[in-house]
């Protein structure tokens, strides 16, 4: 069986796992291995550019109090000044509830004191202060080729926000005033979620990396002026490889270029990120998320945001969103399977009870990394076929969305693992009575996979037949097994991203189209229920 676009490899310096010890590994053995053998003290070697006496990213400096890595000797480069140093790759997410949470999220590239926001209702006046956290993150020498790092990473939390209000806001440390006039272009907005539900539009994606696919996409789905946007993860590719497996070839400046890259979107629209195989990285801790959890400020709402930060609901408007950290349940990449204890599983249970009966809630949207049904490079993961696709089914979820396989795909809806109802492009389906549309949105800038040999890839305007196609999901053993697939809708081998209008009001429905770089609609739906 032959696949396009199998995992890239990349030239690039890794931890040294031998890897006939790494493929036997977890990932919580693989932190332990690389704790043993990196520890020992170094001189933290400034790596990023020192520019014209301004630090303005992609270098590291004075050690810390950080979130993970054992500490160097003190920087050579130790003492910057706060005017010299200017914040970069601001981001923002929701907290649990999006009326009033929002967390603002930047990057330092050297040490700083006393980091804070402004904030206030409009630009000219930033009178309210408020003290954000720095985390920092020592990452060591890899192979004698990339030099120690130390990444500075800043996080503000905003509680008791009015809902449905435009906010602007300004980051800054001792030495670096965002109102200052010199420093007033990096002033930023954000919006809250309305009090009461109202027609709006979110996008999603995975699978994305740094590069000009990847801001391009950035820039398209700004365009379509979204309240927030899903990454379903494999979100920077600092961990090259991703296979859980092996030493993985990885560098955490991938993070700085990566940061820089979605300040343009993420500035203003919070990116909800949860984490997929390549945002396991095993030197930060034991589950491979000490990394995430310096660098993103995530919903608390899931069963434990340390242990699993990819892991949280929220609701927006009509709609509730459920993020899962597949890695848990994924049979084809094994290193953190199982390593909730089966506590995700759950609480996704649980919470899919609680949202399915909340009042106002018309929808249920769950995105996570691994693909239930795809018929590309890495297929279908039967760990979550298993263990998830059985609640959404009892549950009723409206929408699945994936990443993983780097193309796009669609399936008709699905119920009791068959197709329940066909659904061409530009139908309507109903989740009570048709099963439920999986959507693998991979094409978020990395580079493309392709699909089984033979098979008709379609776009709008001219749907192929459904063909029955041989393809494989992987199995608990780690194995394939060859299944004839008949739920493969729609296939797109472009950058692309999804983008979904939710109405609310008397007869609310999900309007979802994936739009392709090109500017086509590759696909089009509406999921309505009870129609
Ligand atoms: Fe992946």
């Amino acid at each position: 069986m032959a696949f396009a676009g199998n995992f890239p490899i990349m030239d690039l310096p890794d931890f040294g796992i031998p890897p006939q010890l790494a493929r036997r590994m977890s990932m919580a053995e693989q932190h332990e291995y690389l704790r043993a053998k990196l520890t020992r003290r170094r001189t933290l070697v400034t790596a990023g550019a020192v520019a014209g006496g301004l630090l303005t990213g992609c270098s590291g400096s004075e050690p810390g109090s950080g979130t993970a890595g054992t500490r160097p000797s003190p920087s050579v480069s130790a003492k910057v000044p706060g005017s010299a140093v200017t914040p970069f790759g601001r981001h923002l997410a929701f907290g649990a509830d999006p009326k009033s949470q929002m967390r603002i999220s930047w990057q330092v590239p050297a040490a700083v004191k006393k980091p804070f926001i402004r904030i206030g209702l409009r630009p000219e006046d930033l009178s309210r202060r408020i003290d954000a956290e720095i985390r920092d993150l020592y990452t060591p020498e890899l192979q004698g080729i990339r030099a120690a790092l130390e990444q500075y990473y800043v996080h503000a939390a905003l509680d008791s926000l009015r809902p449905g209000t435009t906010y602007y806001y300004g980051v800054g440390h001792d030495g670096f005033d965002p109102a200052a006039p010199r420093n007033r272009a990096t002033i930023s907005s954000f919006r809250t979620a309305p009090a009461s539900p109202e027609t709006f539009t979110f996008t999603a994606f995975g699978d994305q990396g740094v590069s000009e696919a990847a801001a391009t996409n950035d820039k398209l789905l700004l365009g379509q002026n979204p309240a927030f946007h899903l990454h379903a993860g494999d979100i920077c590719y600092a961990n090259v490889k991703g296979l859980g497996e092996e030493s993985d070839a990885y560098d955490p400046g991938f993070w700085d270029g990566y940061l820089r890259q979605t300040e343009a979107v993420a500035r203003t629209v919070p990116w909800m990120v949860t984490t997929g195989n390549h945002d396991m990285e095993a030197w930060y801790s034991p589950d491979g998320y000490g990394g995430q959890l310096a660098r993103w400020s995530l919903p608390d709402s899931g069963f434990d945001a340390r242990k699993a930060p990819g892991v949280y609901s929220f609701a927006y408007g009509n709609v509730a969103f459920v993020a899962l950290d597949a890695n848990d349940v994924s049979y084809e990449i094994p290193a953190n399977q199982g390593h909730t204890g089966g506590r995700q599983t759950k609480w996704l249970d649980e919470r899919l009870g609680e949202l399915r009966a909340a009042k106002g809630v018309d929808f249920i949207v769950v995105f996570f990394h691994h693909c239930a049904y795809s018929t590309s490079s890495h297929a279908s993961d039967g760990g979550v076929r298993a263990e998830w696709v059985p609640l959404f089914a009892r549950h009723q979820v409206d929408l699945v969305i994936n990443g993983h396989n780097h193309v796009y795909e669609r399936t008709d809806a699905i119920k009791n693992g068959e197709v329940g109802r066909q659904v061409p492009i530009g139908a309507q389906t109903d989740p009570t009575r048709d099963g439920i549309v999986y959507v693998t949105a991979g094409g978020g800038g990395k580079e493309l996979y392709g699909f089984p040999p033979g098979v008709e890839e379609s776009y709008e305007g001219h749907v192929a037949d459904r063909e029955s196609v041989d393809t494989f999901r992987w199995t608990k053993s780690r194995n394939t097994k060859a299944e004839s697939v008949q739920w493969s809708r729609v296939r797109y081998r472009g950058f692309s991203f999804l983008s979904v209008e939710a109405e609310a009001g008397a007869k609310p429905r999900l309007k979802v189209s994936a739009l392709a770089q090109t500017g086509e609609r590759i696909d089009r739906f509406e999921v309505r229920r009870g129609a």
